[in-house]
């Protein structure tokens, strides 16, 4: 079919040439004697005005044209006077490709998000969602380009997995067993010899471990997937189903690992205000006011780099000032949101990267301090390279690492932690086979998404999310 994409047709200036678009029916308005149809095909948010005069077209087909509805229209391309666009088109034949039933739920302006979403198979029609739907491949783009241009390999880390890369237990398990008749051993434990791969097997919550593994060898990789966890977190935040990036690389220390988050935090903001322009502005207008300026000022600012420690120093002075907390912050403690957004919106009021946390709240993998840290003169537990990047409105964006690549050390943690050691062999042999220092991070690619588009809820920037009792579409 020939016809020109509407982002391309609003560009022309060819006024008097032939053109053809196709698309879905916005609104339709006028009078008796001229029509005037706004047509959205999805390459841009804006419309394109046609003006279908009444004497030129069939009375039944006028009347056939309706929110919704599909249609190609060719026509003169003129210089447009009242529609607010440079060019629109005089129809002189439009072509229905499919009428629009007076029940379609994209039809009432200002439906609530939560409408949105029982309704997200035509959600993706609105201006807000396309505007969402065309950032998310923008900064997709954005995220290949960076790791490509800085000599990264994408890494493709498998998605069904026998281990549990955080150990915190939220695996969706994958198995071809017939449920209604297990299979259990003399203490009552599913046998899984006979299951699909042999053993038990789950949705990887992380591309990590496998990550390790490319890293150790092609020296710098990342992974972009679709990541799982069974976590029952019914937040404007989790997500059952997340995408994640995950680069990886061999030979560099926690500074540089911070440095490497910024930088790519940074880049893919730049981009969006680059290439998003038109999108960005409608939200801003239409859902955050700030929007623009807080991605302006993120990619102007320095990060803030905190340790732990010094964290819960500022956090305990602010309570003893009589700033009021729901949950006790004490050393050791995993920060809440609240602590997270105080530190981040309220005393810095800039995005924060927090380092060397209690080993006892992050995962096994971590490499650990050589040195104990002090808190009002006292000598606190043993803590390690984690770091995390904490954001103005989302919390947590990235959490990554320096890893331990010290076989005793790891293989310590792993004892300490009661990790069932036959699922790790493969992991630790990069420790025996010419180990070396190495570290990288996850990104939340949602949570990046909140960020970028200034959407309130993380079910809002995935075409079809899945969280606790939703899997629908
Ligand atoms: O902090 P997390 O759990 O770190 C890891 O999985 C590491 N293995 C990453 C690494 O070092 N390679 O998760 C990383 C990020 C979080 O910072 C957050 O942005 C996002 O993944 N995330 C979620 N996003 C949406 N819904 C959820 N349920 C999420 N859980 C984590
Ligand atoms: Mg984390």
């Amino acid at each position: 079919m020939k016809r020109t994409k509407i982002i391309d047709a609003l560009r022309r200036t060819d006024y008097g040439s032939d053109v053809t678009v196709m698309g879905w029916v916005r609104t339709k308005r006028g009078s008796k004697s001229v029509n005037f149809i706004a047509l959205n095909d999805g390459s841009t948010i804006k419309n394109i005005q046609i003006v279908a005069d009444a004497e030129k077209f069939d009375e039944e087909l006028l009347k056939q044209i309706t929110t919704g509805a599909c249609l190609s229209c060719t026509g003169k391309l003129v210089e447009s006077i009242g529609s607010g666009q440079a060019a629109e088109i005089q129809a002189d034949s439009i072509t229905l490709f499919g009428t629009c039933d007076s029940d379609y739920p994209m039809q009432k302006k200002g439906q609530s998000f939560e409408y949105m979403r029982q309704h997200a198979h035509m959600r993706l029609r609105t201006n807000t969602f396309g505007a969402v739907m065309r950032i998310r491949h923008n900064m997709a783009m954005a995220i290949h380009t960076y790791f490509h241009e800085h000599g990264y390999y994408y890494f493709h880390s498998p998605i069904i997995t026998a281990s549990d890369c955080e150990g915190a237990g939220q695996m969706f398990q994958v198995t071809t067993k017939n449920l209604y008749n297990l299979k259990k051993d003399d203490e009552g434990k599913i046998d899984y010899s006979d299951d699909f791969f042999g053993k038990q097997t789950s949705l990887t919550v992380s591309g990590q471990l496998e990550g390790e593994l490319g890293a150790t060898a092609l020296g710098a990789i990342y992974t972009f997937g679709p990541t799982f966890r069974a976590e029952n977190s019914n937040t404007p935040r989790h997500l059952a189903e997340f995408w994640m990036i995950e680069p990886e690389i061999a030979f560099i220390d926690l500074d540089d690992l911070m440095d490497l988050e910024e930088d790519f935090i940074k880049y893919c903001v730049r981009w969006a205000l680059d290439n998003c322009k038109d999108d960005l502005e409608f939200l801003n207008k239409m859902i955050d006011k700030g929007l623009l300026e807080r991605l302006q000022s993120v990619i102007n600012t320095d990060f803030v780099r905190l340790d732990y420690t010094e964290g819960i120093r500022i956090l305990q002075e602010a309570i003893k000032g009589g700033r009021k907390f729901e949950f006790p912050c004490n050393w050791g403690d995993d920060l809440a949101s609240e602590h997270e957004r105080y530190l981040v919106e309220e005393h810095f009021k800039k995005p924060v990267i927090m380092t060397h946390y209690p080993k006892k709240i992050k995962a096994f993998y971590m490499k650990i301090d050589e040195e104990l840290p002090e808190l009002n003169g006292q000598k606190q537990e043993q803590t390690v390279q984690g770091t995390d990047v904490l954001f103005p409105q989302i919390g947590e964006i990235i959490g990554g690492s320096v890893r331990e690549e010290n076989y005793d050390k790891l293989m310590g943690e792993i004892k300490e932690r009661n990790i069932p050691m036959k699922d790790m062999w493969w992991y630790l042999d990069t420790r025996r086979f010419g180990t070396c220092p190495h570290g990288g991070f996850g990104l939340g690619f949602e949570r990046l998404m909140l960020f970028v588009t200034g959407m309130q809820n993380i079910r809002d920037v995935i075409p079809f999310p899945r969280t606790p009792k939703t899997a629908e579409f």
